[in-house]
Order: C-alpha cells, then structure tokens, then sequence
C-alpha cells in the first residue's frame, strides 16, 4: 500500500517521539512491502517562533493532501504561564481537530499484562479492563461562543442535533463490533446540552438492538472507572467530559505514555497519543514512546493493514515483557533504556525474526 503520511512533531518531547514513530512505520513498509512517504510539517509553539501561527495554512494544506497525519504533542511553558499570550500552541491543535472537521476522539484504555503494579489502583481492579472512551472533539465548550473581560467570562456548551447523532452513531457501531455494551456519558440532571444528548441517544438506541445501553452522570462514570473499570466496553461522551475523563483513565493503564487515539471525521484522520507535550522532558531522551508507537498501530489498521497494526502491538508487548521500557515503566522510576534505545528496540524487533 502507498500511503503518504502528515508528520507534525510538535512541541516538547514531540520530536523524540514522533522520530520513534516514524521509524516503526519505516519498518513496518520495509517488511511487508508498503511505500509509506513521510513529508513534515509545523504545527504550536514551534509553528509560532517559525510563522506566528499555531496551526499554518501550509500544514492544513499539508494535512489535506496526505493520507493520515502522525502527530505528537504540542504545549510550551512560555505561553502557559502568559495569560496574556495572544497566541498559544494548543489552539493549533484545536483548529487541525476543527478544519479537518475530527469530530471523533477514539480513546482506547488498556492494561498492559506485566505492568499492573505501574497503576497506583490495586492491580485486582484494573487487571483485564479494556474499554475505548469515544470523545465528541468539535463542539461543546471548546468551540461554543466565549467572553472575557476583566469581571466577567462565559464558555457556551453547545450541540446541534446532528452532532451529536454523529458522534453517537461511532459510540453504537463501535460497541457493536466489541461486546456490544455502550455507556453514554453526560449530565442530564443539570444541563440542557446533556439532555439533548439523552433524548436523541435514546431515539437512536432501536436502530442497534443488540447493544446494551446505559446512561450515566459524568461524576458517577468519573468514579466508576476506577472503582470497576471493567464494567466500560464503550463509552461516549462529550467533549469536555472526555477530555477529563481519559486523563483518568490513563491511571487504569498504569501511564499516561501508553495511551494512544485516532481521530476521524470529514477529512484527513489524525493520529496522536493522548499526553501532551511534558516540556520538562525534552531533550532528555526518557519520554515514553510506546503511545505514539500505538497511534501507529491505529493508523495502520485504519487503512486495514491488520496484521501489520498486529506486529507494532507485538513489538510494543514483547518490549514490556523484557524490560526494554523508559523509566516511568521502569522499577522505581529507573531504567537503563531511553527513548531513542526503545525505538531502537522495536524496530529491530519488526525488522527480525521477533515477528
Ligand atoms: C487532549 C489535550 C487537548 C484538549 C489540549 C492540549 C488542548 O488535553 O487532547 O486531551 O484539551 O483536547
Ligand atoms: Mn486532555
């Protein structure tokens, strides 16, 4: 398969992780016969120091002419600490997810056999889980009309219904295809938004008689997750809920560098790990890269490469299994290997007999 790829390293250890990336897709082209093209683009901080934009014309155009972007992260300390800034990195993400019209988060949460004891919940609760938090990622508060002003600011928590029967409609075929269990996650009892989500939710429910579904307040979710992950197959939910609810959910895996995600809609599917941009880490050579590693194995089963999507997430297993992991996976925070020696690690693992 020919397949030309966006990479958009980003900010922070962006770059370490993305070089990862791209060189496990490298080997993946080499040993089934793919021709995968790489072309590089800008995109935060580093696209504001470079041309004054966070998300430039060129890499929207850049994104639109390729096949899939592989991105990493964007996030700076110089603007977080600026309340003043009047351009900041994340809003590049926020305009790629918006101008490629992303309007699906794919969240997939996993333990990972061999690192139970990395998450800080008692390795009986989160043994097994296995569920995927489907993020509505256009709308909501992130996009719905602000003010500010020195005594007053308001974020509007917008949804039509068609955005909302869009985003439900990946929530019910997904759980269709895995135990058919779906969990909607809103606040009905408060918001008028959240209603609205229920009502049509519950409208579109006769269309998949198969899946089992139920309605859930975000607070009690937010506490069901840890309390019994297991009880999750599907879960979808709005924007701002399934921003905060999958950083919680990074604790079931045990790390926040294990998670990956896709995110599709009208345009150009992207493909990102869920963490930012950990500025305090760059350059140091120890972020994890195992979840930009399987948001390569996402892209690949996208275009349907599935035993090739299947030989990363054997890589990326066979690596736990022997230790090969960055210190956060590490015993006491430690471990001889760093980023780069894990990259290193996995492709020569796909390139070899390992597969
Ligand atoms: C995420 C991030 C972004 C978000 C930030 C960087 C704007 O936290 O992808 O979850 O809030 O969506
Ligand atoms: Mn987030």
């Amino acid at each position: 398969m020919k397949l030309k790829i966006a990479v958009l390293p980003g900010d922070g250890i962006g770059p370490e992780i993305s070089r990862v990336g791209v060189d496990v897709m490298k080997a993946i082209a080499s040993r089934f016969g793919h021709e995968f093209d790489f072309e590089y683009g800008l995109a935060g901080a580093a696209a504001i120091r470079a041309v004054g934009d966070p998300f430039p014309e060129a890499t929207l155009k850049l994104c639109k002419d390729s096949d899939a972007v592989l991105f990493s992260a964007v996030g700076d300390p110089e603007f977080d600490n600026n309340p003043t800034a009047k351009v900041r990195p994340e809003q590049g993400l926020l305009a790629m997810r918006k101008q490629l019209g992303l309007f699906a988060n794919i969240r997939p949460i996993q333990t990972f056999p061999g690192l139970e004891d990395k998450s800080p919940l008692k390795a009986e609760i989160v043994k097994g889980s296995d569920f995927v938090c489907v993020r509505e990622l256009t709308g909501g508060m992130y996009f719905g009309e602000k003010f500010e002003s020195d005594d007053k600011a308001y974020d509007t928590n917008i949804y039509t219904r068609p955005e909302i029967e869009r985003i439900l409609k990946v929530g019910f075929d997904l759980a269709s295809r895995r135990r058919k269990h779906l969990t909607v996650v809103d606040k009905a009892n408060v918001l008028a938004s959240s209603r609205l989500w229920r009502k049509v939710a519950q409208e579109m429910e006769k269309e998949w008689p198969e899946v089992k579904v139920d309605y859930m307040f975000v607070d009690n979710a937010a506490m069901k997750m840890i309390q019994e992950p297991r009880f999750f197959d599907v879960m979808v939910t709005e924007n701002t809920f399934g921003d905060i609810l999958t950083d919680e959910a990074s604790v079931v895996s045990g790390s926040m560098g294990l998670l990956p995600s896709s995110s599709i809609g009208e345009s150009t599917p992207v493909f990102e790990p869920i963490h930012g941009s950990w500025p305090q880490a760059a350059g140091l050579d120890i972020a994890n890269p195992l979840a930009q590693v399987l948001s390569v194995a996402m892209l690949l089963e996208h275009f349907g490469l599935v035993e090739e999507g299947k030989t990363v997430r054997e890589a990326v297993y066979a690596s736990i299994r022997q230790g090969v992991v960055t210190p956060d996976l590490g015993a006491n925070g430690e471990s001889e290997y760093g980023t780069e020696a894990v990259g290193r690690w996995l492709t020569s693992w796909i390139s070899s007999a390992g597969a």
